[in-house]
């Protein structure tokens, strides 16, 4: 029986070694395949749905090229396509080659003139990169937790001058409690930048910010 067939019957796991990530799980359940850490699901579970609520409050009519920050297994790409039938360029930065074969290899996501799949760290992109986006979405996470250099205004001021005019961002911000004090702390930075929208406990627990650049 085919192990689509199969996760009907019991769910199916297959545990992979990343770089970055530690131990991923792929699971097979009801007929539907998701990505996990250790402690948070990455792709096309919750996380789909909290990104996908975000893109919600976007206008995405005259959007022609986005930048994906951090692409798991690339479920907010499916939404995209899918759903807002959002037919332009993507591009999508991880740093986790593994993570990138699991996306290609399991969930379909194949590098295309519409799609780039870009291999680096999200902090060095930004600081090189000289093209303009009219969305970016900064969904940067190693298990629950995003990574403190992208709570730095460093990092903030660099997706500024790379969002086009009247652009937006869309930032998966955290997923616990404890890390509330590093958004206060980044606010004032962000504040400046983009007119901002928060968004608290989106499926119960994560942070969004949407913002458009002032
Ligand atoms: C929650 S997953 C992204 C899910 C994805 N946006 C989706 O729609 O399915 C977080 C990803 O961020 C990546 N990541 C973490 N730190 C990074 C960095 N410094 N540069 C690029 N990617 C990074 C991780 O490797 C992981 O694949």
């Amino acid at each position: 029986m085919k192990k689509k067939l199969l996760s009907y019957l019991y769910p199916i796991t297959q545990k992979v070694e990343t770089h970055n990530n530690g131990v991923v799980e792929i699971t097979y359940d009801q007929g539907k395949k998701i990505l996990d850490s250790a402690n948070a699901n990455y792709s096309y579970g919750s996380l789909q749905r909290i990104l996908k609520f975000g893109l919600q409050q976007i206008d995405l009519d005259h959007t022609r090229q986005i930048l994906l920050l951090g692409l798991g297994g690339g479920s907010v790409i499916k939404t995209l396509r899918n759903e807002f039938k959002y037919n332009h360029k993507i591009t999508a930065v991880e740093i986790d080659d593994i993570i990138i074969q699991i996306a290609f290899k399991e969930f379909n996501i194949k590098p295309n003139e519409n799609l780039e799949l870009v291999n680096d760290n999200a902090l060095f992109y930004v600081r090189k990169s000289k093209q303009k986006y009219d969305l970016i979405i900064i969904d940067l996470f190693i298990d629950n937790e995003v990574p403190k250099d992208f709570y730095e205004p460093d990092f903030w001021n660099n997706i500024y001058h790379i969002t086009s005019k009247g652009g937006s961002i869309l930032f998966n911000a955290s997923t616990i409690e404890h890390v509330q004090h590093e958004i206060e702390k980044l606010l004032p930075t962000l504040n400046s930048l983009y007119f901002l929208q928060q968004m608290n406990k989106v499926e119960g627990s994560n942070t969004l910010i949407l913002g458009t650049k002032k």
